[in-house]
């Protein structure tokens, strides 16, 4: 097993009716900034909840943070953090305004050009010059709420970035899994699938000695396969939400990441997907995941048939069992209603290779993977074979 270090200080509070945790877990004397979306809170009364909460507070508000969130959008709430002298944010959503609430808290009390912390990729740890914030979810996806990381979109030149650090960490995290019952279907496949692909992201690699974190990544794997259909269709179900809200938060919280390799190329080839023709993220993971297992099969065949052993009970040759593996999560995505070719999306494949290799070749992502052997031509071949 690798070296590693495990800190997370997020206080996850998990469970129906949990949101009036709030006017505790916020300093008494906090002005506090809430941040939103495109309204969902209204509509389903997670807005009235945390107001009720925080009726005697000092709150501003900003909304409007859009899926993906742009810098653009939250550099205009940075300044009026800076203008009100905000000194605690509380996010209202999901991945988006999470992730979009981790930039505020970053450039509020940047010193230089706050676009760097994307550009530059800067790590994000000094605790004394952010802005302490707290979060309540509405909607299990990314694992934001008790992560230290963050993406952000920049309009202006289409680009779709990452950055975070150890001072980026919610304060607290509210999850209340009845939150769900209000989103769309696709929205609720979007969550499986993207957790599910946090999973293989940190665990489909290649065989090692990390056997209590695979067994806790197969143990969220199967618990996304068996509730992640159900939950599209029954999202009252209270067992049923909140293990998918559960399992969301686990398959991206960073226990299954430490002392093992991971890999996340098909996340950063699928910010590219997003940024470029808009497709949700959980969508642009469908297409590329399957593709970069079959290019770089040679790499990931072992484990591939571990998963395939494990997760869907498949018997043959270690060959057969991994090629079959990719096979069944192609159909498990298509249970939870992705598809998984970019030629249903766009048909401009060629360029779509190139611009993306190129772009990644301009940061200096020249390998990637956990054996830092994708190189921009492997790029170039998944986005080619998931046409
Ligand atoms: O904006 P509103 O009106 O709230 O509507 C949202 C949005 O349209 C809606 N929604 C959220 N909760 C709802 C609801 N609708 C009805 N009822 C509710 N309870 O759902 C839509 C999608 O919301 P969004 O926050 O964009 O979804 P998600 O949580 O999937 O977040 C996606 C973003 O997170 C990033 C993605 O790249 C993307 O930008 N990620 C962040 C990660 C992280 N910080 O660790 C890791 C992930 O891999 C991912 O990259
Ligand atoms: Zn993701």
């Amino acid at each position: 097993m690798l070296n590693f270090e495990l800190y997370n200080p997020t206080n996850l509070i998990f469970g129906k009716g949990q949101i009036e945790k709030i006017a505790n877990l916020i300093p008494a004397k906090a002005k506090i900034l809430i941040a939103y979306g495109g309204g969902s809170i209204f509509k389903n009364g997670i807005y009235d909840q945390v107001k009720a909460v925080l009726q005697d507070r000092t709150v501003v508000e900003f909304g409007g943070i859009e899926p993906n969130p742009h810098y653009e959008t939250l550099m205009k709430a940075v300044a009026v953090i800076k203008e009100q002298n905000i000194d605690f944010i509380l996010a209202v959503g999901g991945g988006s305004v999470i992730d979009g609430v981790k930039f505020m808290s970053a450039a509020a009390h940047f010193e230089g050009n706050p676009m760097d912390i994307l550009q530059k990729r800067l790590l994000i740890k000094d605790l004394s010059k952010v802005v302490p914030f707290g979060t309540v979810l509405t909607i299990p996806a990314t694992g934001s709420e008790m992560n230290s990381g963050a993406v952000v979109t920049i309009e202006a030149t289409q680009e779709k970035l990452s950055f975070g650090g150890s001072a980026l960490f919610p304060k607290f995290s509210v999850c209340d899994p009845t939150v769900i019952h209000s989103l769309p279907k696709r929205q609720l496949q979007n969550g499986v699938v993207d957790a599910y692909t946090h999973v293989l992201e940190q665990y489909l690699t290649y065989p090692h000695d990390g056997f209590l974190q695979d067994r806790i990544a197969e143990s969220i794997l199967q618990t996304l396969i068996e509730i992640g259909p159900k939950v599209v269709e029954h999202p009252t179900d209270y067992a049923l939400a909140s293990n998918f809200m559960w399992s969301c938060t686990m398959a991206l919280n960073g226990l299954i990441q430490k002392g093992v390799p991971s890999d996340w190329a098909t996340h950063m080839i699928g910010h590219e997907l997003t940024a470029l023709f808009g497709i949700d993220h959980a969508r642009t993971l469908a297409i590329i995941g399957p593709h970069l297992y079959q290019v770089m099969f040679e790499t990931k065949k072992g484990k591939l048939a571990q998963y395939g052993k494990r997760i869907f009970n498949l018997s043959g040759t270690d060959d057969e069992i991994a090629q079959e593996a990719i096979h069944k999560t192609v159909d498990f995505f298509h249970i939870m209603g992705m598809q998984t070719q970019l030629s249903e999306y766009t048909k401009d494949f060629e360029k779509t290779a190139n611009f993306i290799a190129n772009r990644f070749e301009e940061r200096g992502w020249k390998a990637l993977g956990e054996k830092q052997n994708i190189t921009l031509e492997k790029v170039r071949e998944i986005v080619t074979a998931s046409y």
